[in-house]
């Protein structure tokens, strides 16, 4: 494999990976490890899964033709999230650092700015993600002790306001830094290790539950019936690829950052699609639960209007109405189970911010923790109090910033870096080889291709929602 294109000068630094296990100097502190690979994979399946999973799948996929958009975005993910993800993961495990230094040592000095876009995106999707997860916590809380509100739209807007909002969105940020923290194995492998099995037995149990409700072939019709002719418009298209690269938390460096602590045993084409069908899995069931709980109370149309306030209106009333005890149990565990979502996703976000600053500026951990985990919260003050400044945060990043980033990773590992497919190749069986080149001309073409037109369909709605703030 030859590099299209001469180095850039000045040339990438050479990576650590380079001068082989046994260089001269040893590095001031050892880089932390996963000490399992199952813990490595239940953490990347952890930031992965989460809010996108829950219900901006499911929703995407009944607005826009059902299984046929199943069918497309399944495809999408083998396209770009797939092969991107292994972009990020071969560029971390390669240069054995966060995404500043990371980019810089891969793509050389230019690409630093790159690097400290991915981290603003952290920062950024952190603080509205925990006012968010603040809400799911407030509803957890409230209807497994004191059952459902009478009247939900009420509920939502009382708890996404004031003191409610601030006070839960704090409280969620102390949990994330709290488990960060504690480090890689000991905070993030851990808390994956406990979390993500629990919310897959949740998922599992609640997508079986609602197989036996009256009705839940309504719901199964309104969530797949296959409409091919949505699948043909470009906006489907933009919707499906940007949801896949949501989804798998690509495009600002979480996968880069964990694939930084991996070691070179690891098979990146393995674990990528592993993680990449587990998130696919977990979105799907979300789907067999919400439409025919939806369903079973005609409520479809409510979802048709949906924002993110849908989740936490219509959800509630189905669960209500369906009354007693069945409805509180299984309304409880749903919250809980986004709870956890929100969580195993929150410290991935946090873990970039964190360990840049420990890679760029030498602080210890526990420091840059606490302290990026402060000025986070605070950011969050804002779309804690305004669902507006909300909105404005989640068009910017999701629409702009991390779309760019993904492009940002085609472009490095397809054109810059130097032999990209020799990092897949170390510890991957040969049954991958004949992927490889095909893995390079998806980040060479096909990629930018498909996010430069997400890029195009999006970036105008955000920026109106940025300029309305102003007003
Ligand atoms: N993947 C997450 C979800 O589906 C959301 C997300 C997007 C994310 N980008 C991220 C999470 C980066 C962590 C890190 O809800």
């Amino acid at each position: 494999m030859t590099d299209p294109r001469p180095a850039p000068t000045p040339g990438p630094e050479p990576s650590p990976s380079h001068r082989g296990p046994e260089h001269a100097e040893p590095p001031a502190f050892a880089r932390e490890v996963w000490n399992t690979r199952v813990g490595f994979i239940l953490a990347a399946v952890g930031s992965a899964v989460g809010l996108g999973n829950m219900w901006r799948f499911p929703y995407f996929a009944a607005e826009h033709g059902g299984a046929a958009f199943v069918a497309l975005y399944i495809l999408l993910t083998f396209v770009i999230g797939i092969p991107l993800m292994l972009g990020e993961f071969s560029i971390g495990r390669r240069a054995k650092l966060s995404p500043i230094g990371a980019l810089r040592s891969v793509g050389g000095r230019r690409w630093t700015p790159v690097g400290y876009m991915f981290v603003l995106a952290g920062f950024l999707i952190l603080a509205y993600y925990s006012v968010i997860a603040g809400w799911v916590t407030r509803y957890a809380i409230g209807i497994i002790f004191t059952g459902f509100p009478d009247d939900p739209g009420a509920y939502f807007a009382e708890v996404s306001s004031g003191v409610n909002a601030i006070g839960f969105h704090l409280f969620f940020m102390t949990l994330t830094i709290a488990i960060v923290m504690g480090g890689v194995e000991k905070g993030i492998e851990r808390a994956s290790l406990i979390m993500m099995p629990a919310l897959l037995i949740l998922i599992a149990g609640l997508a079986i539950w609602a197989a036996t409700l009256v009705g839940s072939a309504d719901g199964y019709r309104f969530y797949l019936a296959p409409d091919w002719s949505e699948v043909l418009s470009l906006d489907t298209f933009g919707a499906a690829a940007g949801q896949a690269a949501f989804s798998l938390s690509l495009g600002m460096g979480a996968m880069l950052t964990f694939a930084s602590y991996l070691s070179s045993k690891e098979s990146l084409p393995r674990e990528g699609t592993v993680i990449a069908f587990s998130d696919f899995g977990i979105a799907f069931t979300a789907g067999l639960v919400v439409f025919p709980v939806i369903a079973a109370l005609g409520l479809q149309e409510a979802v048709g209007e949906s924002t993110i306030g849908a989740l936490f209106i219509a959800l509630p009333g189905a669960f209500d109405a369906m009354g007693g005890i069945a409805g509180r149990t299984v309304g409880s565990i749903f919250f809980v189970a986004l709870f956890i979502g929100a969580v195993t996703s929150a410290i991935s976000l946090l873990e970039v911010v964190t360990s840049s600053v420990i890679d760029e500026f030498g602080w210890p951990r526990k420091k840059a923790a606490v302290t990026m985990g402060i000025v986070i919260a605070t950011v969050g003050l804002w779309p804690a109090m305004s669902l507006d400044a909300l909105g404005a945060y989640d068009g910017l990043t999701g629409n702009v910033m991390l779309p760019l980033g993904a492009l940002g990773i085609a472009v490095l590992v397809g054109w810059v870096m130097r032999n990209p497919i020799d990092e897949l190749v170390i510890g991957s069986s040969e049954r991958f080889r004949p992927f490889y080149k095909g893995w390079l001309w998806m980040l060479r073409v096909v990629a930018p291709i498909l996010l430069v037109l997400v890029l195009w369909s999006t970036i105008p709605g955000a920026f109106e929602a940025l300029a309305a703030l102003f007003q």
